[in-house]
C-alpha cells in the first residue's frame, strides 16, 4: 500500500514536477527581521480566497435577473442550507478585504518598500487595488436592494459627467440609458467573470514579484538603499542570515490570517449580512442610497461639490490618484527607507486617514444626508391663530420627509433649501411643480402625497405672503 502511493507520487511528480513547483517557494529564504507586519498582504489575500469560496457559493443559488433577483436572495437568506451565514461572510469579507488591503498598501508606503527593485510590486499592487474597488462596487448592485441598486447606478451616472467618453461608459456598465435588467446582467458577468480574471491574474503576478525579488528587509534608519549594490547585498544578507519561507516566516501570516477568519465568522454569524429590505423600484430613483462604507466617503466629496467643479473632479480624481500612486516608486528610487526618517510620507499617511475619516463623518451627517432624526415642526408660531389647512400642513411636512431636508425656521435638515420664506421666492404654481415633480434631490410627491394634503403642505409654506395670507 504505502509502496503503491510512493509510487503515484512518483509517477505524478515524475511527469507533473509539483515538487519543482512548491519546493523553492517554501524553502526560499527572507529576511529574518520581517515579522509581524507583513502579514498585512497574505490576510488580504486569505479574504480574497474567502470572497471565492463563498461568493461561488452564493452563485449556485443566486439569480442574476431583474424579476427574480430578490427572490434567489430571500431564498438564500431564509432557505438554503448555512445561506444567511455565507452571505454575511461575503459581505463581511468584502469589508475585511478592503481594510486589510488599505493596511498593506500604507504599511509597504510607510517602510518604503516600494522602492528598487520592488517598483513592479507596487504598480501591480495599485491595480491590483483598483480591481478590488471594481469588485466591491459591482457586488453592491448584485445585493439587489435600493441602496446597492442606486449606489452604483448613482456612480455610473457620476462617470456619465466625464466629457467624451463618460456617455459611453455609463451606458456599456448599464446596458442602457438608465438601469434596467440589463443592468443587473452586466454587473453580475463583471462581479463573477472579468474582473475576478484580472484580479487572480494580477494576483498571481504580484506573488511570483514577491518570490523573485525577495521580501523587503525592514528597514533601518541610517541604511541607504542603493540601486546599484541593493541585490547584491540583499543576496549576502540572505545567504548570512535569512531564514526558509516555510516555517520560519509562514507561521506568522497563517496565524493572522486564522485570526482574521475567526473574526470575519464571528460577525457573519451574530450581524450577518444586510437586511433584504426588498426588491428596488426601478422606476423610482432612490434620492438617498447609502452604499458600502469604504465608498461613502466619496459620495460625500461629491456631495460636497458644487455640480459644475464636480464633473471635473469625477474626471480627473480617479485619473490623478491613479496616476499619484503608480509615480510613488519613480519618484524616489534609493535612499533611506525609514518612515523615522521620512516624516512627510507619515504626514501623507496621517492626512489621508484624517480626511477618509472627516469625509466619512460629514459622509453620515450632513449635508448631504437627509437629517432623519429632526425635532418635528410642532405648530407655526408666527401665525398661532392659522387656519386649519396650515395646521394639517405642518403635519403633512412632518410626514412626508419634508422636513428631514428643508429647514423651517431652525428647525429640520439641510439637504434643500430653506423653506421659511419660499413664499417670497416662489409662486404658489411655482411650489406645487416642485413638489409634485420632485428635483435632482428631492423625491417627486406627485404620486404619494393626495390632493388634500398637497394643498395643505402649500398653504402652509404659503402662510404668510401678502393676498394668500391664510388669516384672510
Ligand atoms: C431628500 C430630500 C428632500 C425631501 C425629502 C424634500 N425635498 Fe424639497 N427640495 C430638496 C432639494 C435638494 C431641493 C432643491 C432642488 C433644486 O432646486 O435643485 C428642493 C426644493 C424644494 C422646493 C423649492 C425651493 C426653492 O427655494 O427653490 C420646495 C418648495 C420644496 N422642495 C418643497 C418640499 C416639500 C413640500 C417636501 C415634502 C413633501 C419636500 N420638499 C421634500 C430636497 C428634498
Amino acid at each position: 500500500m504505502k509502496k503503491a502511493l510512493k509510487n503515484i507520487w512518483n509517477w505524478v511528480d515524475d511527469r507533473g514536477g509539483l515538487s519543482e513547483l512548491v519546493k523553492p517557494l517554501t524553502t526560499h529564504l527572507v529576511p529574518p527581521e520581517s515579522k509581524w507586519n507583513y502579514v498585512w498582504g497574505s490576510a488580504t489575500l486569505s479574504c480574497l480566497i474567502i470572497q471565492v469560496v463563498t461568493g461561488i457559493a452564493l452563485a449556485f443559488l443566486y439569480q442574476p435577473s431583474a424579476d427574480v433577483a430578490y427572490q434567489s436572495l430571500q431564498y438564500i437568506e431564509n432557505q438554503a442550507f448555512l445561506g444567511s451565514f455565507i452571505r454575511g461572510l461575503h459581505n463581511w469579507g468584502a469589508s475585511g478585504m478592503v481594510l486589510l488591503m488599505g493596511m498593506h498598501m500604507i504599511r509597504v508606503y510607510l517602510f518604503a518598500a516600494y522602492k528598487y527593485p520592488r517598483e513592479m510590486s507596487w504598480i501591480t499592487g495599485v491595480v491590483l487595488m483598483a480591481l478590488t474597488i471594481v469588485m466591491a462596487f459591482t457586488g453592491q448592485l448584485l445585493r439587489w436592494d435600493d441602496n446597492g441598486v442606486w449606489s452604483s447606478v448613482v456612480a455610473a451616472e457620476q462617470m456619465g459627467r466625464i466629457p467624451l467618453i463618460g456617455d459611453s461608459i455609463a451606458h456599456f456598465l448599464m446596458g442602457g440609458e438608465n438601469i434596467n435588467g440589463e443592468t443587473l446582467n452586466r454587473f453580475f458577468s463583471l462581479h463573477v467573470f472579468v474582473i475576478p480574471a484580472l484580479l487572480f491574474s494580477f494576483v498571481a503576478y504580484h506573488l511570483f514579484l514577491v518570490f523573485r525579488n525577495g521580501i523587503s528587509e525592514p528597514p533601518k534608519v541610517g541604511r541607504y538603499l542603493n540601486p546599484k549594490t541593493y541585490r547584491n547585498w540583499y543576496e549576502n544578507m540572505l545567504k548570512e542570515k535569512g531564514v526558509p519561507f516555510f516555517p520560519n516566516a509562514i507561521w506568522r501570516d497563517a496565524v493572522f490570517s486564522a485570526l482574521v477568519l475567526i473574526v470575519l465568522v464571528f460577525i457573519a454569524w451574530f450581524v450577518g449580512a444586510p437586511e433584504l429590505v426588498g426588491a428596488p423600484d426601478l422606476t423610482n430613483v432612490k434620492v438617498d442610497p447609502k452604499p458600502d462604507w469604504y465608498f461613502t466617503w466619496i459620495f460625500a466629496i461629491f456631495a460636497l461639490m458644487p455640480r459644475d467643479i464636480g464633473s471635473y473632479v469625477i474626471m480627473l480624481g480617479p485619473v490623478l490618484t491613479i496616476t499619484v500612486l503608480l509615480a510613488v516608486p519613480f519618484l524616489s528610487k534609493g535612499g533611506e527607507r525609514s518612515p523615522l526618517k521620512r516624516p512627510w510620507a507619515i504626514g501623507a499617511v496621517a492626512f489621508l486617514i484624517i480626511t477618509i475619516c472627516g469625509l466619512w463623518y460629514i459622509g453620515d451627517v450632513e449635508p448631504w444626508h437627509p437629517k432623519f432624526d429632526a425635532e418635528p415642526l410642532s405648530e407655526y408660531t408666527t401665525v398661532p391663530e392659522a387656519k386649519p389647512s396650515v395646521q394639517r400642513g405642518i403635519n403633512v411636512f412632518n410626514t412626508a420627509g419634508c422636513l428631514y431636508c428643508h429647514k423651517i425656521n431652525d428647525q429640520g435638515g439641510i439637504r434643500g433649501p430653506n423653506l421659511t420664506n419660499v413664499q417670497n421666492r416662489l409662486t404658489k404654481e411655482q411650489i406645487i411643480i416642485r413638489i409634485v415633480n420632485g428635483a435632482e434631490n428631492m423625491p417627486a410627491y406627485g404620486g404619494s402625497l393626495s390632493k388634500e394634503e398637497l394643498e395643505d403642505v402649500v398653504d402652509f409654506l404659503l402662510k404668510d405672503k401678502k393676498g394668500s395670507n391664510p388669516n384672510n
